[in-house]
């Protein structure tokens, strides 16, 4: 069985080197006491750029941590003032990124189209995409869900060759669960999880979209951890608030760890 993926994303929210430091430290205190960390989990830490040595400095004395990144671009080299290339990412340390989070469709401007050459860019530069699909709150009310869906994956995945699918990473985060109260129902996740298979299984076959590891993002805490068990296909998520308390990120990390342990 791969690890489950629990990821942190800090988005610009830690600012000073200092306050990065203090939350590594502290990370590692909070696994040191947590039994259910051991194996089969991996929690992926997402700091701003600047801050990705203070982070890869953790990684290498805590195996179960791995360095993130929030975003890249997707050429190589080049005149493109303020973008981060994959390569200086993988050359960082850095083993996962996002790519496609709502907060980037917003202020980026980012299109699926931009999102599947970043995806490949990743995976030329051996680092693992992790990409965010989802739905607007007036997609969900207007029953749209599976429209909107369809239409990232399919723009997303012309980018992406039927060899790499499966060393991709698929998030659903409802763009509604984002900054809210509360996630989907486990019925919901279930079934959006089931469409994104099933959309990756009509391009690439059923094989491949097995082999494809599924997230959730959105609305995560402690307090709903427990609902995160196998049955729904859910090997990870994505945190934003929980994920900048080391505490919270390191107990969603072992709750979930738990339940598919047990
Ligand atoms: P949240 O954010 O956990 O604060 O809802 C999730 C995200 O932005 O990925």
């Amino acid at each position: 069985m791969r690890d489950i993926l629990i990821i942190a994303n800090l988005k610009m929210n830690m600012v000073h080197r200092r306050d990065v430091v203090s939350y590594c430290d502290r990370v590692r205190a909070a696994m040191a006491t947590a039994p259910d960390l051991k194996k089969g989990v991996r929690l992926v830490i997402c700091p701003s750029a600047p801050h990705f040595d203070v982070v890869q400095r953790l990684a290498h004395v805590e195996p179960r941590i791995a360095l993130g990144a929030q975003d890249v671009f997707w050429e190589r080299r080049g005149s493109y003032t303020g973008q981060l290339s994959p390569v200086t990412l993988a050359d960082s340390g850095v083993r996962y990124a996002l790519v496609g989070h709502s907060e980037q469709r917003t202020y980026g401007h980012v299109s699926d189209e931009e999102i599947g050459k970043k995806v490949a860019a990743l995976i030329l530069a051996e680092i693992t995409p992790v990409i965010f699909v989802g739905e607007t709150e007036h997609e969900r009310a207007a029953g749209r869900i599976k429209d909107a869906l369809t239409s990232h994956m399919r723009a997303i995945m012309q980018h992406v060759r039927a060899e790499d699918i499966a060393r991709c990473v698929f998030v659903y985060e409802p763009v509604w669960a984002i900054g809210a109260t509360t996630p989907p129902t486990p019925e919901e996740l279930m079934s959006a999880r089931i469409l994104l298979q099933k959309i990756i299984a009509d391009t690439y076959g059923a094989t491949v979209a097995h082999m494809v590891q599924f997230l959730y993002g959105g609305s995560v805490t402690p307090q709903n951890a427990a609902m995160f068990t196998p049955d729904l296909g859910i090997e990870g998520v994505v945190l934003g608030r929980a994920g900048t308390q080391a505490p919270s990120f390191v107990q969603v990390a072992a709750t979930i760890a738990h339940q598919h342990r047990t």
